[in-house]
């Protein structure tokens, strides 16, 4: 039996039906227009806390900590494709987001410390960023895309496009940008090959 194309993806704005939610409700209906499904973690309403730097996973690779970070450690392992959509909050990733990445120290000291990467599946591991922010200033994205880029390597993705939105800033203001839900369909559409 062949197993499907993998992908879960992580909501990181706390606005319920904002600009990130939009965005990435548009790269999940990409996906799904080629018969995959998508599992989706609102970070903002699971109990996570944040990394207490304990040093509890430098020799397992494993965090200590019991929390529904359990059940992201499980499907992140498993998954061939990783959405991971964020708000620009104080030039960067919002809290939300950043928590559940610093919890990945985990995948990092398992990688770089135990040398066990992620192994990938015949599908490899690819990854999309989604951001939203509001003002008309780049330097928003670009630390995100800092951040992102390191948690994408952490986890053993190798590959991920970007697709960025500056100037959004009301609740539901994507809906106006002349081609973003487009080319988020189409990021999508693109993952699931
Ligand atoms: C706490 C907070 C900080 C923000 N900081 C920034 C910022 O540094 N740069 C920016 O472009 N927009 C900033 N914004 C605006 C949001 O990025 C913008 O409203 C975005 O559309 C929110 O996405 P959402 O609807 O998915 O929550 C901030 C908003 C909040 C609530």
């Amino acid at each position: 039996m062949t197993t499907a194309i993998k992908t879960i993806a992580f909501l990181g704005s706390p606005r319920k039906d904002g600009n990130t939610e939009l965005l990435l409700q548009s790269a999940i209906r990409g996906i799904e227009a080629s018969g995959l499904q998508v599992k989706t973690f609102r970070l903002n309403i699971m109990n996570i806390q944040p990394c207490q730097n304990c040093g509890g996973c430098d020799e397992t690779g494993e965090c200590i900590i019991k929390d529904d970070m359990e059940e992201i450690y499980h499907e992140i392992r498993s998954a061939d494709r990783i959405i991971l959509a964020s708000p620009i909050f104080f030039f960067s990733l919002s809290a939300q987001t950043k928590i559940m990445i610093d919890r990945c120290q985990s995948f990092w000291c398992e990688k770089y410390l135990l040398r066990k990467p992620i192994i990938e599946g015949k599908y490899g591991r690819k990854g999309l960023l989604l951001l939203a922010g509001g003002m008309k200033k780049e330097i928003g994205i670009q630390c995100a895309e800092a951040t992102a880029k390191a948690f994408f390597r952490t986890i053993s993705v190798p590959e991920h496009r970007t697709l960025s939105y500056l100037g959004i800033d009301a609740k539901g203001a994507i809906l106006e940008h002349p081609d973003a839900l487009k080319e988020a369909f189409e990021a999508g559409e693109k993952l699931a090959l």
